[in-house]
């Protein structure tokens, strides 16, 4: 038996819902995984993460656990195109991937709830594995046990992903986030997180621009990224751009444009601020991980 998993990138935060709101984006990695009598293969994975720490093959032992499936050997073969450590997702791909690998071997790859609980657990927050399972915007919160609701975006929009060459790991990004924020910080983000689902849900895209602002991380975090605040402040006025935001944890820069909006007319506003960067333009994935079974 051979199971293949195809995980959506997703862009978490989506400006104030730090560590609540995210978006899966039609950007894939792929896995295939097979039980084998010993050992452990992997095809497709760069050297330095071909090794017992890769993260796939510890949420498929944690994912094994959970459903009591015994195995010997494992191989996993890898198709990525999700770029590491960019705030794309990329850990979560891994980490739902390995779940639904492990699962689908008892037959429970669709039990999506249980997925998210243990891929949140492994990630340690629900924004970028919830849309990851699910598809589309999704807010969660971490009750008892992890909840997800699907937002459901009135416009169809087009994401302009600015992807540095640089890299920039979640926990180096969380480390310059502060302790503890004023109340008004915390009004600011509420009030813009409410702001920025209504705008979502109505199609109030004139509303998308303030609402994609917060207080909580892209303030320090921007000061990581060379030329971020003078590209924030491009968008801010650009008529073609209805909103932009630091995509998960960054480097990625995200900018949402209105239609019909000539991605070189973009680029070369940005000019040599995004020289040497890769640029992608993606749209909404609306089912979150698929998987074969041969
Ligand atoms: N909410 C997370 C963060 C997403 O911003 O740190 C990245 O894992």
């Amino acid at each position: 038996m051979k199971v293949t998993v195809k995980v959506p990138a997703t862009s978490a935060n989506l400006g104030p819902g730090f560590d609540v709101a995210g978006i899966a984006l039609t950007l894939y990695n792929t896995f295939t995984f097979e039980l084998i009598d010993e050992g452990l293969i992997f095809e497709g994975c760069h050297p330095d993460f071909s090794n017992e720490d890769n993260l796939v093959y510890y949420a498929f032992k944690e994912g094994a656990k959970e459903v009591g499936l015994a195995f010997k050997g494992l191989k996993m073969t890898f198709d990525n195109q999700v770029p590491y450590t960019r705030g794309l997702g990329s850990s979560s791909t891994c980490i739902v991937a390995g779940i639904v690998g492990a699962y689908a071997f008892k037959g429970k790859q669709d039990d999506r709830h249980a997925i998210l609980n243990l891929a949140t657990k492994i990630e340690g927050h629900p924004d970028n594995v919830a849309p990851a399972i699910f598809g589309g915007v999704t807010v969660s919160a971490v009750l008892d046990e992890v909840i997800t609701l699907d937002i459901p975006v009135k416009h169809k929009y087009t994401f302009m992903a600015l992807i540095p060459d640089f890299t920039l790991s979640t926990e180096q990004s969380r480390k310059v986030l502060p302790e503890s924020y004023t109340k008004q910080d915390a009004i600011f983000n509420v009030s813009h997180l409410a702001l920025l689902i209504g705008a979502l849900m109505n199609g109030e895209d004139r509303y998308l621009k303030d609402a994609f602002k917060d207080k909580i991380h892209q303030p320090y975090r921007g000061k990581l990224i060379k030329g971020y605040d003078e590209m924030m402040h491009i968008f801010d006025y650009d008529e073609h751009v209805l909103g932009a935001y630091l995509s998960g944890a960054g480097p990625t820069i995200m900018a949402i444009l209105k239609e019909g909006t000539s991605i070189e007319t973009i680029k070369g506003r940005l000019g040599t601020l995004i020289d040497g960067w890769d640029v992608k333009i993606l749209e909404e994935d609306e089912v979150g991980y698929t998987y074969t079974i041969e």
